[in-house]
């Protein structure tokens, strides 16, 4: 195996809601190996969610470290953390998180103006990416015009827009019904084997099995580690 990408340790996080203090993570330390694919499993409300935000660098931990590729980043300013998401991390939704009113290309296009990639070589990727998932045809639809399925496909084409070497997937299948769930799964197979590390958030123990290992939630820590079965 090789270097850890992500080494986490003692995380907390208490969100605060008016006057009140929930805590949602109260210490958890694990390691991911680079090219690892795991999943993360757990009740809902153990946690799961935050913590992907946090390796995510989309929320700042209230005490911890969380390093990426060697990386302390829980004291980085907001706009290192963006160049982080933006280079390193793809994010896969539930919800997908698709711009309804962007067509299918601009949608998997967008992070690519961000990252500063000029716009021939932007809608070049964006319709290979798109080919690449199965959507191919479809570039000039809206996400309005498509299944949920279909939707999910064009979000992993985005999360692939700038190469990023770190999947995080919370709940991707979770609207899907179980055969569009499959293609999802089949992709993130493709993923892995191309080196890319995996985190996914799943309910679906089916799901959680297509990992290498799981790492289980319970009240904001992490159960003892166990490896996958399937
Ligand atoms: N934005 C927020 N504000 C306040 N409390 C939150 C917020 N997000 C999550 N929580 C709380 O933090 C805990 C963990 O939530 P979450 O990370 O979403 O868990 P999971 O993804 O496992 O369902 C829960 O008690 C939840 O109610
Ligand atoms: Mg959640």
């Amino acid at each position: 195996m090789g270097a850890p990408v992500i080494e986490v340790r003692d995380l907390v996080h208490v969100y605060r809601r008016g006057s009140v203090d929930v805590p949602a993570l109260r210490g958890v330390t694990f390691q991911i190996q680079q090219g690892e694919y795991v999943s993360l499993m757990g009740p809902s409300g153990s946690g799961k969610s935050t913590l992907m935000h946090i390796l995510g660098c989309l929320l700042t931990p209230t005490s911890g470290s969380y390093q990426l590729d060697g990386v302390e980043t829980v004291h980085l300013g907001e706009q290192e953390r963006a160049r982080i998401r933006r280079e390193k991390i793809g994010f896969v939704f539930q919800q997908f998180n698709l711009l309804p009113r962007l067509s299918l290309l601009e949608n998997v296009a967008l992070p690519m103006m961000y990252a500063g990639v000029p716009r021939r070589e932007r809608l070049r990727r964006a319709s290979s990416l798109l080919e690449r998932v199965g959507l191919g045809h479809r570039i000039h639809h809206t996400p309005t015009e498509i299944s949920g399925g279909e939707a999910q496909r064009v979000a992993i084409a985005r999360a692939l827009a700038n190469d990023p070497s770190l999947i995080l997937a919370d709940e991707p299948t979770g609207n899907l019904d179980s055969r569009t769930g499959e293609e999802i799964l089949a992709l993130f197979h493709e993923l892995h084997q191309e080196g890319r590390t995996i985190l996914v958030v799943t309910h679906d123990p089916g799901v959680a099995r297509r990992a290498e290992r799981i790492l289980r939630m319970r009240d904001g820590q992490l159960e003892t580690a166990s490896a996958s079965t399937g």
